[in-house]
This record gives C-alpha cells, structure tokens and sequence, in this order.
C-alpha cells in the first residue's frame, strides 16, 4: 500500500513519490521542506474491476482502489482539484481534518456545499493546521464512499519525532466493504423499501477480500516484514455499514494514536475499529518469525440483524513461501457481540499529554446538551416495506429525522439566507423518556433540517445518549470540524450525578465515538471553529436514514475569528 502510485504534481512530490518508491517511510529519509504546499487531481471515473470472480464497473478516484493517499506534514496547506468525470454528483470529505476557518473544504453535500455536478470541478484547499496522524478522506453524498475513499498520512513538521520509537516502516491498511452490486442503486432499493440494508458481500483489505472469500486465494494483501524488526500500522475503517475488530495472529498492537491523536500506548490483542475511526498501532515481529500469519477483521454488531460474518485477512509474512498454506495461523479476535471488549477498550484510551498539546480540556461547560441517537419505525407510506411488521425504518437524533435541503447550509447561514434549515434544533429531548429502559415506546420521528446555533468559543458539553428504540446499537458518531474529548462513558440512562466521574485530566481526543448500545457517551469541546459542521452516525444506511444534525457555530467579534467568504469556484445548488 505504501508503495502505490500517487498523483504527484511538482517536484516537491517527486522527491516525496522517491522516498515512497523506496517502501520506506522512515522519518529520517524525509527531505521535504515543512508548511509546504501539497497539490493532488482527483479525477472522479469510472473503473473497471473484477472481485470475487465478478467484473464490474465502479467509481473511484484516478482509476484507484482504495483511491490514493494524501501525504503531508503537519503545517502543510493541501490543495487538491476534484474533477467529476462520472455521472453522479459528487463531493469529497476529508475526515477528521478540522478545517481550521476553511469550512468551505469540509466536504458534506448540501450541509457546506452543493455538489461537484458531472463534467464540474471544484478546488478544495485547507491547512493542515495543529494536526497530523492518520485519517482520510470519502465521498460524502449518498453510498458514492463505497468505493471513493483513501488514506491521509500527516507527519509531524521536520525535526519533531513520533513520542515512541520510530518504526522500521510504516504501512496503511484500508478496511472496507463490498457490494457486488453497485452501491448507488443498493442505497436506492433499500430507501425505496425501508427494509434493513443488503448484506455486503465482502470485507476488504487494502481492496483485498482474502483467502476466505470465494475466487480471492490471490487477491489477499501481503505485507513482508523483517524478523526483530517494528512496523507502524495506519488503520482505517471505511467500511460503510460495519465496525469491526482488527488483530494479528501471535503478534500484540501497542495502540500509539486513535482518529489522527497521541494515546498513552495500549497493549491490546485486537482493536474495535468503527466506520470514520482510524488507529495507528505499532507491531513488533520476533527474532526468530520464519512463518506466515493471517491479519484481519472480524464484524462487530450489537443488534441481532443479519450481516456477513466472513471475515476478511490479509498475510504478515517473515518468508517468501507460497501463498496458499491453509496451516496459517488466524488471529484471535473478540465475538461479533463482545461489548464489554469494545467498552474496556473505550475506557482504557488516554491522551499523551506532549508538550505541543494546544487543545486543554474545557473545564467548564458554556453549553449543555443532550441528544439521543436511535432508530424510528415509521409508518408506510406505500403498500409495502421492507421494515418490521410492514413498517419504514427511519433513525433520528433528538427525534428529528435529518432531511437533505436543497439549498447548502453553510451558504444559508453565511449569507443569512432563508429556505435551507431552522436553527431550533432541540438542546434536549423535548419530550423525555426511559431511553434505554422496557418497554420503549414506539416514537414517530420528525423529519426536518435543524441546527443548533453555537456561540464562538463556547465549551460545548454533549451527552449522547442512545435509545433502545427498535434495536440497541453502537452508534460511531462522527463530527465535522472538531475533534473532541470523550470525558465519560457509562450504561444505562445518563445522570447529571455521572459527570462527577468525568475524566477531565487526559480523555481521548476523537473524531469518532461509538454511543454504546443501551448507554451515553460524554463529550466536550470548544466552539472555536466558524461555520455549519455536520454530526451524523457513520454507519452509512443510518445516515441516509436521518441519523444526523449539524451544529452550526457563530463567528467571534474579532477580525480573525470569523469565516472568510467562499471560494469563487464554489458549486452552485
Ligand atoms: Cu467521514 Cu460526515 O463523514
């Protein structure tokens, strides 16, 4: 993966493309001047593939699956030209970067820009400011991220060094999820429905389904390594619909960052890795390693809903032996229901405090809320649907099912237009239950496109709490424009007496929290960033079922805390 084709431009990237070719990322080969400029072209096509024994057609970016990765150091500014050459509207994410007085480039149709339209391009551009580690970037408009996503790698600016050993060589492995079918028209089929999703038919590694899968003996990634030797594994999870457990047979990860931030390193066996959540883990491969061992993911799912249950692996190997060995040992990964795993790991996460820390945690809170995240059952609209005792499925935070306006939210807001969204999205459930108790009422959700209006530099407390409505469910919870500290997790109702036992010293700073199944999960953050920053569950079909919102976050009064105007090349709705 590290060793892929990038879309280089300057020459800047070409001694960067030299040290990659090399299959080395080692800190020292860097030679790259820092807060430079980082210029890619996305090129939006449509590709011809063959997995699982099947060709088809899909959408990817430059030809390439997963698309290609974004390097850069932290300071860097990174342009890259998007140019739709494909039939669909598009626009790209680019996730867990906060998008520091640039909410212009986030990304999310319709909540900061209208789409990219076929035969269009559009420029985003946006600094890399305070921030490095592992993220990426996806398609953000329908199921498009299916097949539209790639890594972003930040290294930290020259001269300053990872906070642990620096590793022999670093890798990036992309999970993610494969339809035969093409997902635009999968998402359609099921809205049209309002039946649960369609069971994806594999689960890939770097693109790869692995041994398991039909027709994919030698279409399994292969990472060599070197015997006593330490390798620094990027991982992603841009599966659409499915979180999952990583691990490695024989061989421990020592967690170093999650969602692109230093955590004090954790020894696991295997990771939880949601859809949106990335972790940059360390392996060390023995001395005496001459063999071959199975590196994978297995699905994580509360609910009892039916999904693929094949897990997908790829090959950590010390040799040069034959591929095909069925004597490859597999790794040990938790039980697709293994809560408490997932929630040890949770409560185990702590920041590194290092020097460069800029973000404290706020201390106190300006700004209290409350939201419940969950599933609706709606009633059906046609004769028939696919959802429990002929019912819709819909998702809802606070009740209010998330409807896509036509006219973009941020331009909305910025030039204080009318006929996009409301700006009383409700700071609590207005009306409150037993949210995890039973029995659950069967609430009809709302339909509507509000946002909470945020004062700039507000601290900002949000309990997320999930519902048992429906069905009990880990929710990844994604933020735009932020990330934020994870101060408290618990089961059960949250209760104002829950906060004594926040962690207000070194919580975890993520993009990406998993609301437990039947449980809450506490975050903070200051409301520095200008701008409409969309908050949606990262399990796709939960998205495309209204399990979203957007805060929308006032300028400050002084000259440099309000958001500059848009870009000339901004699409038009
Ligand atoms: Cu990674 Cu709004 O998404």
């Amino acid at each position: 993966m590290a060793a892929r084709r990038l879309p280089l431009r300057s020459s800047v990237h070409i001694v960067f493309a030299f040290s990659l070719a090399a299959l080395i990322l080692r800190q020292s080969v860097f030679k790259v001047e820092a807060a430079t400029t980082r210029t890619y072209d996305f090129k939006l096509q449509n590709t011809t593939i063959t997995k699982l024994c099947k060709t088809r057609n899909i959408i990817t970016v430059n030809g390439e699956f997963p698309g290609p990765t974004i390097y850069a150091r932290e300071g860097d500014q990174v342009i890259v030209n998007v140019t739709n050459q494909m039939q669909y509207n598009v626009t790209i994410h680019w996730h867990g970067i906060r998008q520091h007085f640039s909410c212009w480039s986030d990304g999310p149709s319709y909540v900061t820009q209208c789409p990219i339209q076929p035969g269009r391009s559009f420029t985003y551009n946006f600094t890399l400011y305070q921030q490095k580690g592992t993220l990426f970037w996806h398609a953000h408009i329908s199921w498009l991220r299916a097949t539209v996503h790639g890594a972003i790698v930040i290294h930290p600016p020259i001269g300053v060094p990872y906070p642990y050993p620096s590793p022999h060589e670093e890798h990036v492995i992309v999970l993610g999820e494969w339809w035969s079918a093409d997902a635009e028209v999968l998402e359609k089929q099921i809205l049209a429905s309002g039946g649960a999703p369609n069971v994806s038919d594999a689960y890939l590694i770097n693109g790869h389904p692995g041994p398991l899968y039909n027709c994919s003996k030698q279409d399994t990634y292969l990472l060599n390594v070197v015997p006593g030797k330490s390798y620094l594994l990027r991982i992603i999870n841009a599966a659409l619909n499915i979180e999952h457990f990583f691990g490695i047979a024989k061989h421990d990860l020592t967690v170093v960052a999650v969602d692109g931030e230093y955590i004090i390193p954790l020894t696991t066996r295997a990771i939880p890795i949601a859809p949106g959540q990335t972790t940059e883990a360390l392996i060390s491969i023995n001395k005496s390693c001459t063999g071959r061992y199975y590196m994978g993911l297995g699905p994580y799912m509360f609910a009892n809903v039916s999904i693929n249950n094949v897990p997908s692996y790829a090959i950590l190997s010390c040799s040069n032996s034959s591929l095909s060995s069925s004597s490859i040992l597999r790794p040990n990964l938790p039980e697709r229901n293994a809560t408490s795993f997932l929630a040890n790991y949770v409560r185990s996460l702590r920041s590194l405090s290092i020097a460069d820390n800029r973000m404290p945690v706020p201390q106190t809170v300006d700004k209290s809320l409350l939201y419940t995240v969950g599933l609706n059952l709606e009633a059906c609209p046609n004769k028939i649907c696919g959802g429990p005792n002929n019912t819709k499925f819909q998702a809802s935070i606070n009740n209010v099912t998330f409807q896509r306006p036509s006219l973009a939210m941020l331009q909305a807001f910025f030039f204080s237009q009318n006929g996009s969204f409301t700006p009383d999205f409700p700071d609590r459930p207005i009306h409150p239950f037993d949210y995890t108790g039973n029995p659950i009422p069967n609430l009809q959700s709302l339909p509507a496109t509000k946002a909470n209006v945020i004062s700039f530099n507000a601290n900002v407390q949000l309990v997320l709490q999930g519902t048992s409505l429906v069905s009990k469910e880990n929710h990844p919870i994604h933020l735009h424009g932020y990330s934020f500290y994870v101060v408290g997790y618990g089961n059960g109702d949250f209760n104002l007496s829950d906060s004594a036992n926040f962690n207000l010293l070194n919580p975890p700073l993520l993009n990406t929290v998993g609301v437990p199944a039947s449980g809450w999960v506490a975050i903070r953050f200051k409301a520095s960033n200008p701008g409409v920053w969309f908050m949606h569950c990262h399990l796709e079909i939960h998205t495309s079922w209204g399990l979203a919102t957007a805060l929308a976050v006032r300028n400050g009064d002084k000259e440099d805390e309000v958001l500059p105007g848009p870009p000339a090349d901004l699409p038009p709705c």
